[in-house]
């Protein structure tokens, strides 16, 4: 059988670990070709290798998705590939992390909506022309259960914020996009064992607030993560057909 997505050319951000590798990974068993996006080279020329493993063609190109101008990385990956069908966002970050107040840095603030929000969206804007024309188009951005739950994080105040950004622009997206054959999907990808969850629950109390830490460090003693491949593998089988304007979560199966 012909795997579900030949022919089609993927973007995924944050590739270099974690759920994005993961993704790329799985995108490329689907038949996929695909285009890495991260900071990390030597991380992204691995995760590049582990997408060529399934026959796939991968192409790493290293980007800070904080000051690198995000239309000038789209192109650069269409022009590698010939175009894009598939885009994922899913790079992002936590920190600022800690309590409220004015300790909270405004920089590291900013920073996090660039990385989480700007940056992804225009990612997209500037892919838009070439998908519409297409007629076929898949934005899948990665948000995070805390956008239904915020109290989940606290002490993650500008994360929060962002997944809850990143949910109203995609579906406001997807409203538009109604009817095109291009569509834009959110994905929770479900507690996954990455360097972020790490993150999450080492965090010095005395620093940022026990919640975060106590909370995440309980669900990791409890086997309560699941590994990226689920996570990612969950998307991936969806994508072609999921709709258009849906807020997906990672399909229930017990934590692997
Ligand atoms: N893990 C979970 O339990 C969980 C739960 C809910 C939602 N999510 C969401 O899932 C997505 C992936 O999370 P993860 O757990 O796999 O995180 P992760 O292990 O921290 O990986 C984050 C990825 O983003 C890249 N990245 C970070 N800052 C970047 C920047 N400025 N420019 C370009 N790339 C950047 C990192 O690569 P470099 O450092 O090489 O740049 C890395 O590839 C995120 O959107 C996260 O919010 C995760």
């Amino acid at each position: 059988m012909e795997p579900s997505l030949a022919g089609r050319r993927a973007l995924v951000t944050g590739a270099s670990r974690g759920i994005g590798r993961a993704m790329a990974e799985e995108l490329g068993r689907a038949g996929a070709a695909v285009v890495l996006v991260a900071r990390s080279r030597a991380d992204l020329d691995q995760a590049a290798d582990a997408v060529r493993q399934s026959g796939a063609t991968a192409v790493a190109i290293t980007a800070d998705l904080a000051t690198d101008d995000p239309a000038t990385l789209a192109a650069r990956a269409a022009d590698e590939l010939g175009g894009i069908d598939i885009v994922i966002n899913n790079a992002a970050v936590l920190q600022p992390l800690g309590r409220s107040g004015p300790e909270i840095d405004p920089v590291a603030w900013r920073q996090s909506l660039e990385i989480n929000v700007t940056a992804p969206a225009m990612i997209t804007f500037a892919l838009l022309p070439q998908l519409l024309a297409a007629r076929w188009g898949r934005i899948v951005n990665i948000s995070s259960g805390v956008a239904a739950n915020p109290g989940a994080m606290i002490n993650a105040n500008a994360y929060a914020a962002t997944k809850a950004a990143i949910e109203g622009h995609t579906l406001n997206l997807a409203a538009e996009l109604e009817g095109t054959g291009v569509t834009a999907n959110v994905y929770r990808p479900g507690t996954v064992d990455t360097e972020m969850q790490q993150t999450l629950r080492t965090q010095d109390p005395d620093k940022t607030g026990a919640f975060l830490p106590d909370r995440f460090r309980r669900l990791y003693e409890r086997g309560g993560l699941i590994t990226p491949e689920h996570s990612a593998r969950s998307l991936v089988q969806r994508i072609a057909d999921a709709g258009n304007g849906q807020i997906l979560s990672v399909a229930d199966a017990s934590p692997q």
